[in-house]
């Protein structure tokens, strides 16, 4: 059977299902940034994608699809529970985010994540060629490296996490610190988004194993030496600047502010609902400026587009109940009849539609409570081709380590969001202007390709000898 040089692991497969109008069933690459950044890497190296379609008990071979080799990990409906849903979205992915919701631990979910990582490293190591290479990606698939690497020593293994990472007063309530933490050991380099995040792992290395860390690199007991930093994920820049010059997109934009009724500012939160994002922080403070008449619904409207996410998992329904509880009060309390405070959205569009929505809007606002990146500030930046726009942007987001002209905020700060909000609706231009030069050099020099040749460079140098 096929073998190949240069193997991507990652939960979820880069493609959709779609049904056509004859009711014909297919997979549809989906334009994700991680596959933009790295299809010219699988096609020179004669590559393939392992990971799961997303949806249970589906049992589909490989297959090709736009000259990508997808293999397909199955999982049956116990396993989407427990490992997906449970072990990586109601533990994992809280306990990282800083326990913004409270992680829950359950044994059998610890033992799915076990047995669904081990049917990914098998998969990996049956098509991986003698000497290949393998990039892991993301909290899912944190047991991968070891287990990989003790069946295929041969293998130069990568891994990248997607989220943070927390500290070790967080990180340490996790009943399986210590086998996360050896997992990942088995990588040769494991990059994070934040040196922050780098540093926090190295210290849970050293509460936890006999591995000594010094700056990036970790030696363990055995003489193997890897590396922990940090290398910022980031978007395909051009595209989404290219996407944005289009006439028909900008036609658009203008479309969508004469629908709002053309108010003076449109400000947009675009984002998966999820309790990270902020999304309630920033509806508050919002609502607190109506209520306190510094802004009206005739001059600035929000739109809020949130993502459908996770809808099985408790924290994420509850949220939704809670958000949508909170705009409708906001609409009902200050909104009139030929204006709403804010048009809220729980689908997802496709790329255009979002990149007519930054270009339509004067004020983007991110205000998660921890991100490990957040790329929508980034297509913000990349989309505004004409210098114009104020991106309002979390402290707490992997981006803000980047995007040091954007507006920032600390979210919690509910007060000092509400200034944040009038000083973007009544910033300069000349001030937008110059913020605005500052980050769109950043985000078009620093794309995904950048990040994923850093990468990858780093994981060809780092091989033992
Ligand atoms: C985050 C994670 C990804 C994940 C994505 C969507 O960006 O880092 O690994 O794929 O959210 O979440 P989902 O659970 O739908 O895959």
């Amino acid at each position: 059977s096929r073998r190949v040089d240069f193997v991507v692991v990652s939960n979820r497969l880069p493609v959709d299902h779609v049904v056509d109008d004859d009711g014909t069933e297919r997979w549809q690459p989906s334009p994700g940034g991680l596959v933009t950044a790295l299809s010219p890497v699988m096609a020179t190296n004669d590559g393939a994608w392992v990971g799961w379609p997303g949806r249970a008990d589906l049992d589909l071979d490989e297959f090709d699809a736009d000259g990508l080799h997808l293999v397909p990990v199955r999982l049956s409906s116990d396993e989407v529970d427990r490992y997906y849903e449970g072990f990586s979205n109601d533990t994992l992915w809280p306990l990282y985010h800083d326990v913004i919701a409270p992680p829950h631990y359950h044994r059998e979910w610890w033992e799915a994540y076990v047995a669904v990582n081990e049917r990914f490293a098998a998969a990996a190591a049956s098509i991986a060629a003698e000497g290949a290479t393998v990039w892991v990606q993301d909290y899912q698939l944190q047991l991968v490296p070891r287990m990989l690497r003790e069946a295929r020593p041969d293998l130069t293994i990568g891994f990248f996490n997607h989220i943070p990472f927390p500290p070790y007063g967080i990180y340490s309530q996790l009943p399986w610190r210590t086998q996360i933490v050896e997992g990942l050991l088995g990588a040769d380099v494991v990059g994070f988004q934040r040196p922050a995040d780098a540093r926090n792992f190295q210290s849970a290395v050293r509460r936890l194993t006999t591995a000594t860390t010094s700056q990036t690199a970790i030696r363990l007991p055995d003489g193997r030496r890897l590396v922990a930093k940090a290398y910022p994920i980031s978007i395909d820049s051009a595209s989404y600047e290219q996407l944005a010059r289009r006439p028909d997109i900008r036609e658009r934009a203008r479309q969508i502010r004469e629908d709002l009724g053309n108010p003076k500012v449109v400000m947009l939160g675009v984002d998966r609902l999820d309790y990270t994002k902020g999304i309630g922080h920033r509806l508050k403070a919002f609502g607190e400026l109506l209520a306190e008449g510094r802004v009206s619904v005739e001059d600035v409207t929000l739109v809020q587009v949130a993502t459908p996410s996770r809808e099985r998992v408790d924290a994420y329904r509850q949220l939704r109940d809670e958000i949508e509880l909170t705009v409708g009060r906001i609409n009902g309390d200050y909104g009139t009849i030929s204006h709403q405070a804010i048009s809220y959205l729980h689908h997802g569009f496709p790329r255009e539609e979002m990149v007519a929505l930054c270009l339509a809007a004067d004020v983007m606002l991110v205000t998660a409570l921890r991100d490990g990146m957040n790329l929508v500030a980034k297509e913000y930046v990349a989309v505004r081709h004409d210098g114009d726009g104020v991106l309002v942007l979390s402290e707490f987001t992997g981006a803000a380590d980047e995007l040091k002209t954007s507006l920032r905020v600390n979210p919690h700060d509910i007060d000092g969001l509400k200034d944040a909000i009038v000083q973007a609706i009544e910033m300069p231009q000349a001030e937008r202007r110059r913020r605005m030069r500052a980050m769109r050099k950043r985000v078009l020099e620093f794309d995904v390709a950048y990040w994923s040749s850093t990468f990858l460079r780093e994981l060809a140098a780092s091989k033992n000898p």
